[in-house]
C-alpha cells in the first residue's frame, strides 16, 4: 500500500488523474445527448438562493497597507469577519490590475489553441501538473463539465517548464510575472489574518516561506444540459489561501452557506479570496474552509483562474502554538507529507480532509 499512495501523491489533488474526454471538444460537437457520466442527478434537487442581497464581504486592501491609515482599524475588523463567517470575500484596490489583465488574456488564447496544440501540454501519469481534467481516480467516478491547466510555478526551482505553455508567446513571462504578485499578496493577506488571530506574523509567515504555489487555469465549456452537470464538484481546498479571478464575465462560482448554494456576483476586477483547509486547521478552527462548487452555463464558455498557496514541503501542518496556549488543539499536526498523503487517501475514500485531522 505504501507504494501506492506514494505514486498517487505525485498526482496530488488537482490532476494527473485517469485520461478523460477533453470536455472542449465534446462540446464542440454539438450534442444531442450529454454522456451519462457527466449527469448527476443530484444536483437539480439542491436548493440555490435566488437572493442577490446576500453577498460575500468586499475588503478594499488598500485600506491596509499600513497600521493606522484612515479606515485601517475597520477593515482589519471586516476582513476579521470575512475570514469567520464567510471564509470567501472580493478582494479590491489590490493594485496587481495590470498583470491580472495580462494573466486573463493568455489563459483565453491558451484555451483557444487547436487541440493538438494544447494537448503538447497534457498531464502525465507520473505528475500533478498539466493540461487534462481533475483528480480522475475510477472509471465509474462521475466527471466534471471542464477542463484544466494545472501548474506549480512555485517554489522557482521545482518548476516543471514541460508544462508551461510556449503557445500564446508571453505566456511564461505573464504566468512568472503572476505567480510572484500573488504569491506578495497572499503573504500581506496571512500577515494581517495573524494580526486578527493575535499572533505572530512570524508564526504564519515561516510556513509559507517556501509557499508551493499551484495555479489551475479552469475552462467550462457551455453545455446544453447545464442545469444537469458541474463544472468542478464539490469541495473546500486543501490549501491555506486560495485566490481566484474570473477571466470572463459569466458566473458561476456558489458556495454552500446555511445548506444553500449561493451564487457569487464577482466585482469586475476583483480578487476572490478564500480559506483553505490548512488555514482552518492553524487559526485552530477560528476560520473555516468553506464548500464552493463551481457550474456551467448554458450559452456561454466560462474561464477561472484559481491560485492556491500551501506551505512548503517540509512545513509542517497543525493549529498554530500560539493559539493553543489557552485552548486546546481541536486538530492533528502533522507534516506537509502525511498531508498530501491525506489528501489523496480522504480522496480516495470520499471523506472529508478536516474530519480525519480532527482531533
Ligand atoms: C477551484 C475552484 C472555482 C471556479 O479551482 O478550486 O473552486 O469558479 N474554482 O472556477
Ligand atoms: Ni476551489
Amino acid at each position: 500500500m505504501e507504494e501506492n499512495t506514494d505514486e498517487i501523491i505525485h498526482r496530488s489533488e488537482y490532476g494527473g488523474s485517469i485520461p478523460v474526454d477533453n470536455v472542449q471538444a465534446l462540446a464542440s460537437k454539438d450534442l444531442k445527448d450529454i454522456p451519462i457520466r457527466y449527469i448527476r442527478p443530484e444536483i437539480e434537487s439542491e436548493e440555490v438562493l435566488t437572493d442577490e442581497s446576500l453577498q460575500i464581504p468586499v475588503i478594499d486592501i488598500s485600506k491596509l497597507i499600513v497600521a493606522g491609515q484612515p479606515g485601517y482599524d475597520d477593515e482589519l475588523a471586516k476582513l476579521h469577519v470575512a475570514c469567520k463567517d464567510w471564509g470567501f470575500f472580493q478582494l479590491i484596490n489590490h493594485g496587481i490590475s495590470e498583470t491580472i489583465d495580462a494573466m486573463k488574456e493568455v489563459t483565453k488564447e491558451f484555451f483557444k489553441l487547436p487541440l493538438e496544440e494544447k494537448i503538447k501540454y497534457a498531464q502525465i501519469s507520473s505528475s500533478i501538473e498539466g493540461y487534462g481534467q481533475a483528480f480522475v481516480v475510477s472509471q465509474e467516478q462521475k466527471l466534471d463539465w471542464g477542463d484544466m491547466l494545472f501548474l506549480l510555478p512555485l517554489p522557482v526551482p521545482q518548476r516543471n517548464m514541460r508544462f508551461w505553455p510556449q503557445n500564446p508567446n508571453s505566456f511564461r513571462t505573464t504566468l512568472d510575472e503572476y505567480s510572484s504578485k500573488l504569491y506578495g499578496l497572499s503573504i500581506k493577506l496571512f500577515e494581517l489574518i495573524s494580526i486578527n488571530l493575535g499572533i505572530k506574523a512570524e508564526e504564519i509567515i515561516k510556513v509559507y516561506e517556501k509557499c508551493t504555489q499551484g495555479i489551475r487555469m479552469n475552462y467550462y465549456p457551455p453545455c446544453p444540459e447545464a442545469h444537469k452537470v458541474v463544472g468542478l464538484a464539490p469541495h473546500s481546498d486543501a490549501t491555506g489561501l486560495t485566490l481566484l479571478v474570473q477571466v470572463n464575465e459569466v458566473q458561476g462560482l456558489q458556495i454552500k452557506k446555511n445548506s444553500k448554494w449561493v451564487p457569487i456576483k464577482p466585482i469586475l476586477g476583483s480578487i476572490i479570496v478564500n480559506i483553505g483547509d490548512v488555514m482552518e486547521i492553524m487559526s485552530n478552527g477560528e476560520y473555516s474552509s468553506i464548500e464552493h462548487r463551481a457550474v456551467v452555463d448554458f450559452e456561454n464558455e466560462r474561464l477561472s483562474i484559481a491560485a492556491f498557496h500551501s506551505p512548503g514541503i517540509e512545513a509542517v501542518i497543525g493549529p498554530l502554538m500560539e493559539l493553543c496556549k489557552e485552548k486546546t488543539p481541536k486538530y492533528k499536526t502533522i507534516d506537509v507529507k502525511d498531508y498530501l498523503r491525506l489528501i489523496i487517501t480522504s480522496k480516495l475514500d470520499g471523506k472529508c480532509l478536516i474530519d480525519h485531522m480532527k482531533i
